[in-house]
């Protein structure tokens, strides 16, 4: 018989075939696992073992097959009887080309599997997985970019049932479903972060990124470059390579603009024109990009008097103001405190309460910080305190410097005779920063958005006076 004829034997043709195929991918095959129908491994040849870091091929006889290949899909194949002809498996080296079959037997019952690993005869398919891995770099780095951007809050989390808080969060609401800019105006702690993220969460572009920008945190020189981007080339370093600028981003998203009132001007003009045009171009670059963000501003700064100090540009206002949205100070909205203090101690994980007395002192506050300050103080009283009923004594340890309601001023000082008007002055502007200071926690940010300041000129305003910036 010659070797023509003798393929016209198809069952023994078969055979050979069968033979050859698993003698051609076994020898030039990356690895080859055979697992029982337990899916415990019976065989494994020594390449693929050490691939997985084993001294050789015997320490793997008897183990789970998902203990020596994490991620090992034969368990499924040996379950379902069904192949898995191509697949891509990661390792700890690079990741592999893999096909995965049922064995039968005889009878046609399933009583294991084997898998193969193609990686090295499989170069024609090097640009496809390369194109893989580039996509699975890409996906490690937009999930860790969403996680830092993740957003917190949604409206469930605004608490008050006031009317104005009422008002606040049925104006928040209406303006999720448009595309126009928000206005979130209000104090230092009331909640105008918590709003914007609530906006964004329940928006159309809740699936995208929600990115924010401190105009007052940001040194100024660089503030254009966090914003636009840079362009390839335009900067020496690590900026070499052009840096993608909150705008991009925030493409498709939301883009939430801090302290707005604290925008240089130069930037505002900037600013403008993405409103205007929909479009920017990164620093150092002559590409026009366009943008599609949504933009929800805020700012604890009286804008219309900025505009009337030649600091706020005017026809931005009227851009940002299609829906302004006042968000009311703390004081003016007493009635929330008693659901505000349960919600903040309930989100604290403590398990104090307050006592109606405590409760009671609470209500005469003045809270300049609002409802960060209101959390501040009971985070501290919870701390301070061994009992779980908290008290008026606990309360007043944990405000600091009451301000009672009445009293506007929050510092006064008496005339000291003979003293000249800088002197006086200068003690004033010390006790009325530290006084704010101490009421916001030490931090700097937040004394200066109550002081009106901004935070560079908080920090002067320091120096100059000898206050240090507590630890
Ligand atoms: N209505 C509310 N219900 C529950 N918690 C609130 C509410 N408003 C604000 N908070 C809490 O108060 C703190 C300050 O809120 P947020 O940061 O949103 O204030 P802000 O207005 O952005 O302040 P700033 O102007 O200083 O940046 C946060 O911890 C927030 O969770
Ligand atoms: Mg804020």
């Amino acid at each position: 018989m010659n070797t023509t004829e003798s393929l016209k034997d198809y069952q023994r043709v078969r055979l050979l075939a069968i033979r050859s195929l698993f003698e051609i991918i076994e020898q030039s095959s990356e690895g080859t696992v055979i697992v029982d129908r337990d899916a415990n491994i019976v065989w494994m040849n020594e390449r693929y073992a050490k691939r997985f870091g084993l001294q050789s091929a015997e320490g793997a006889i008897g183990k789970a097959c998902e203990s020596v290949i994490p991620g090992s899909l034969l368990r499924e194949v040996v379950r379902t009887g069904r192949p898995i002809l191509l697949d891509m498996q990661d390792t700890p080296k690079e990741p592999l080309v893999v096909m995965r079959l049922p064995i039968h037997d005889d009878a046609g019952e399933v009583i294991g599997a084997i898998g193969f690993a193609l990686f090295d005869e499989l170069r024609s398919l090097s640009p496809m997985l390369k194109r893989y891995m580039n996509m699975q770099e890409e996906l490690a780095s937009t999930r860790s970019l969403l996680r830092a951007r993740q957003t917190k809050y949604n409206f469930a989390h605004f608490i008050g049932t006031s009317a104005a808080s009422l008002e606040v969060k049925r104006r928040a609401r209406r303006s999720a479903s448009t595309e126009s800019p928000v206005l979130l105006l209000g104090e230092t702690g009331t909640g105008k972060e918590l709003l914007a993220q609530a906006i964004h969460n329940a928006s159309p572009r809740a699936h995208k990124a929600f990115v924010s920008i401190n105009s007052a945190a940001i040194p100024e020189s660089l503030l254009e470059a966090e914003f636009f981007g840079t362009a390839p080339g335009a900067f020496t370093g690590a900026d070499r390579k052009g840096r993608a600028g909150k705008l991009q981003i925030a493409q498709g998203g939301t883009l939430f603009l801090d302290e707005i009132g604290d925008m240089p001007l130069p930037l505002q003009s900037k600013l403008l024109r993405v409103l205007q045009e929909k479009e920017f171009e990164p620093v150092g670059s002559n590409d026009v990009i366009q943008s599609d963000v949504r933009v929800i501003a805020a700012t604890s700064t009286d804008l219309e008097a900025a505009i009337k100090r030649g600091e706020f540009r005017a026809d931005l206002y009227y851009r940002l103001n299609v829906l302004p949205i006042q968000v009311p100070p703390l004081r003016d909205r007493l009635d929330d405190l008693p659901a505000l203090s349960e919600a903040i101690l309930e989100e604290l994980r403590s398990q104090h309460e307050l006592n109606s007395e405590a409760l009671e002192l609470l209500g005469q506050h003045a809270w300049p910080g609002n409802i960060r300050e209101l959390r501040n103080v009971l985070e501290r009283a919870a701390l301070l305190s061994d009992d779980l009923r908290l008290t008026v004594a606990d309360i007043r340890a944990a405000i600091g410097t009451f301000m009672p309601m009445e009293r506007t001023a929050p510092v006064t000082v008496e005339a000291v005779e003979h003293e000249t008007f800088s002197a006086a002055r200068e003690r004033f502007d010390r006790q009325l920063i530290e006084t704010a200071l101490a009421q916001c926690g030490g931090k700097v940010i937040e004394a200066a958005a109550r002081l009106g300041l901004g935070r560079s000129t908080l920090y002067k305003k320091m120096v100059a006076l000898g206050i240090a910036e507590s630890p």
